[in-house]
C-alpha cells in the first residue's frame, strides 16, 4: 500500500473538480490510511520553487459545492509544447517532476484532467511512477467515458441561458444566437439545444450552410414564429470554411476559437434583413458550483480513482460506462476523442421534432 499519493487538477477548470477532491482525500485517508498532497497549478506545482499542500479530511471540508479547484490548474505550461503541428513532452520538465516526487515521497498520482492532461500523465506513468486518471471536461468530448464530471453542469447553464435568450427574442422578433463551448465537439451544444428548446443546432461535426439556416427562419415565419434561436458550438464552421479564432496559437498555446456566433448573426442579417444578436456564453459554463449529477459522478470517480491506485492498478483512467465506473487504459482514453455521431440517436431525435442542423442537405426543411 502506498503511503503517500499525490493529485493533480489540470487543463481548463470544470465544476465538479474539489469533488473529486474531496472524495480522492477521504477515500485515502479513511479507507487504505494513506496520506494525500495536492500538487497546485497542475504538473507545474513539481518544478522550480514546487507548490504543493497537504489534503486531510479536514482541509478539504466544505469544498464540494464549490466551483474550481482548490489546488489550481493551468491549460499550459513546461509539460508540452506544439512544434510543427505535433506535441511534444519536454524530457527535462518531466525528470524534475519525477525527482521532486521521490524527493517530496509521493509515490503515485490521480491526475484529474482533459485529454491533454492526461497525456501527460500518461508520461509519467511510462517512468514509473503508478497513475490513475480521472476524466474532466466540459467538453464531454474523451474517449472511452460516456460522461465526464462538469459536462451537465455546463448543459444546466447552457440550457437556462437558452430558456432566457427564448424570451427576448420572441418579444423581439428576433434571431438569437447562443455561442457555447467545444472546441472538436458538439456535446453541450446537442443537449442544451434539446433541452432549450433551440430551432437550429450548429456543432462541428456537420458543416452548416447559411441558405439552409435562412430556409428554417424562414419555414418558421410562414408558420407564424417570427423569432428564431440558433445554438452554435465554438468549434462549428461553415461547409469547406475552417472554424473562426480569436487568437492564434503559439508553441505554448493553442488557438483560441471564438467568433462564429457573431459571424452567423452579421450574415443573417444581411441574407434576411432580421435582426440577429449574439451571446458568447463563454467560462460562465465552467465556473461556479457543480450541480447535483456533478458532485455525485466526481465523488464517484474520486473514491474510485483511489481504490484503483489501491488494487494496485496504473497506467489506467476511471471511466463511466453504462451507469458503472470502471478502468480503462490511459491510451484508450487519450487516443481519439469522442464526437458526436451525426446519425446518432440525439441528433436524429432533434431532427424528428423539427430541429434543423443547416446542414446543406436539408435546405428542404
Ligand atoms: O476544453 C474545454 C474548453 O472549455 C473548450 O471548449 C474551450 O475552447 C477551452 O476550454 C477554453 O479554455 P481557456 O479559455 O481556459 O483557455
Amino acid at each position: 500500500m502506498y503511503k503517500q499519493i499525490g493529485l493533480i487538477t489540470g487543463g481548463g477548470d470544470a465544476p465538479g473538480l474539489n469533488a473529486v477532491i474531496r472524495a480522492a482525500v477521504r477515500t485515502a485517508v479513511r479507507e487504505f490510511g494513506m496520506k494525500c498532497v495536492g500538487i497546485e497549478d497542475s504538473f507545474e506545482g513539481l518544478i522550480g520553487e514546487m507548490q504543493t499542500m497537504k489534503l486531510t479530511t479536514k482541509s478539504v471540508g466544505g469544498i464540494l459545492p464549490r466551483g474550481g479547484t482548490i489546488l489550481g490548474t493551468r491549460n499550459s505550461g513546461s509539460f508540452c509544447c506544439f512544434v510543427d503541428g505535433k506535441t511534444i513532452f519536454p524530457e527535462e520538465a518531466i525528470r524534475e517532476a519525477i525527482e521532486n516526487l521521490r524527493r517530496l515521497e509521493i509515490e503515485a498520482l490521480v491526475v484529474i484532467g482533459g485529454d491533454g492532461t492526461l497525456a501527460i500523465a500518461q508520461e509519467f506513468s511510462k517512468r514509473g511512477i503508478p497513475v490513475i486518471g480521472v476524466p474532466k471536461t466540459i467538453d464531454n468530448d474523451l474517449a472511452a467515458t460516456e460522461l465526464t464530471f462538469g459536462f451537465m453542469t455546463a448543459i444546466d447553464i447552457a440550457t437556462e441561458a437558452l430558456d432566457r435568450l427564448h424570451t427576448t427574442a420572441a418579444s423581439h422578433d428576433r434571431v438569437m444566437i447562443l455561442e457555447v463551448m467545444g472546441r472538436h465537439t458538439g456535446w453541450i451544444a446537442l443537449h442544451a439545444g434539446l433541452a432549450g428548446s433551440a430551432d437550429i443546432i450548429l456543432i462541428p461535426e456537420i458543416p452548416f450552410s447559411f441558405e439552409s439556416m435562412v430556409q428554417k427562419i424562414y419555414s418558421r415565419e410562414k408558420s407564424g414564429s417570427r423569432f428564431t434561436n440558433i445554438v452554435v458550438a465554438e468549434g462549428a464552421a461553415e461547409v469547406g470554411k475552417s472554424e473562426i479564432y480569436k487568437a492564434a496559437g503559439d508553441k505554448k498555446t493553442a488557438p483560441r476559437l471564438g467568433g462564429v456566433g457573431d459571424y452567423i448573426g452579421h450574415k443573417i442579417e444581411e441574407m434576411t434583413g432580421k435582426e440577429a444578436r449574439c451571446v458568447v456564453l463563454g467560462h460562465l459554463q465552467r465556473g461556479g458550483s457543480p450541480n447535483a449529477f456533478d458532485r455525485m459522478l466526481g465523488t464517484n470517480f474520486g473514491a474510485c480513482a483511489v481504490r484503483a491506485l489501491a488494487n494496485g492498478q496504473t497506467n489506467k483512467m476511471v471511466a463511466l460506462q453504462a451507469g458503472t465506473v470502471i478502468t480503462v487504459p490511459l491510451s484508450d482514453a487519450i487516443a481519439n476523442i469522442k464526437n458526436v455521431s451525426s446519425d446518432g440517436q440525439l441528433v436524429r431525435t432533434a431532427r424528428d421534432i423539427g430541429i434543423s442542423f443547416a446542414a446543406p442537405k436539408e435546405a428542404k426543411l
